[in-house]
């Protein structure tokens, strides 16, 4: 469903919108494959051999331009999305009532004729404590990247499709994260997204993420003057953000839209820790 290229988009000229001066983490020049561990890595062996530097950038608010954005050019999308769930710990609420709420979320948005969730995250900010340690909640990724890479997009169809996979890869399929506060106004660590558009090709580098059971793998981000922030300011809970993070077509659409979580230098001190929902859905595209 590529959209017309035609009009002049207000989204373009990011310039003219309200925004923060914060610090992105990307990753530094490295040589060599970039290597990550989601569970301890082996003895003696860093959790990633990747440096991330810390670059400032102006992070512009999303809202006046809401209704503007699309996942098919900018890469993303903010909805404005009540959910019937009433207790986002409660897994069976959560596959029972939020990702059904979600597939038809998703299908609606990018006008997918199926949608699978194959997946949540539920991240709690606990302070000094990095993300995957064990017996913590999931924490915010204060790292640019991209969940899934040209390789690794197709590779989830065949894990979790079985014997559908081929038939559903020879058709249109994207990748779509749907992400939202479950408890707002979302101050604390809220998520900064890059204009897809404003993202080279030669700017993602490959991040094997090596899990107990598989190799998965996703985009770190090189630096690049030229990304275009934005974010949500004070997200609520019955917003979501939706996320392309990988689309199978190649040319004049939005396939990658890297994202990070980050500290907003006008979030107050006492602000409660971030509580965040994200699922992650597969489209097919009939
Ligand atoms: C995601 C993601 C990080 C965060 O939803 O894909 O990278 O801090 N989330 O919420
Ligand atoms: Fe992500």
């Amino acid at each position: 469903m590529a959209l017309p290229l035609t009009r002049d988009h207000t989204v373009g000229h990011a310039e003219d919108l309200p925004a923060v001066t914060a610090v992105l983490h990307y990753l530094a020049p490295m040589v060599g494959r970039l290597v990550s561990y989601a569970d301890d890595p082996p003895d003696g062996v860093p959790r990633t051999n990747g440096v991330f530097e810390g670059r400032e950038v102006l992070v512009h608010d999303a809202r006046p331009v809401a209704r503007d954005l699309s996942l098919d050019r900018e890469g993303f999308a903010l909805v404005r999305h009540a959910s019937a769930v009433v207790d986002f710990h409660d897994e069976d609420e959560l596959r029972r009532v939020y990702y059904p709420e979600a597939e038809r979320l998703v299908g609606q948005a990018v006008g997918a004729s199926r949608v699978v969730v194959f997946d949540h995250t539920i991240r709690r900010r606990v302070w000094d404590v990095e993300d995957r340690t064990a017996d913590a909640p999931r924490q915010p990724v204060p790292r640019v990247h991209n969940d899934y890479t040209v390789k690794s997009g197709p590779q989830r169809v065949r894990d979790l499709m079985g014997g559908e996979a081929d038939e559903l890869l020879k058709g249109r399929f994207a990748i779509i994260n749907v992400w939202r506060p479950i408890r707002g106004p979302l101050l604390d660590a809220p998520l900064a997204i890059a204009d897809a558009r404003s993202v080279a090709f030669r700017d993602f580098v490959p991040n094997d993420l090596v899990f107990r059971h598989r190799v998965g793998e996703t985009y770190a981000v090189s630096y690049n003057p030229a990304h275009r922030w934005y974010y949500a300011p004070a997200m609520q809970r019955d917003e979501a953000l939706l996320i392309k993070c990988y689309d199978s077509v190649e040319v004049g659409v939005a396939r990658f839209a890297p994202h990070t979580a980050f500290d907003d230098p006008t979030t107050p001190p006492d602000a409660p820790p971030r509580e965040s929902i994200e699922l992650r859905t597969l489209a097919f595209f009939g």
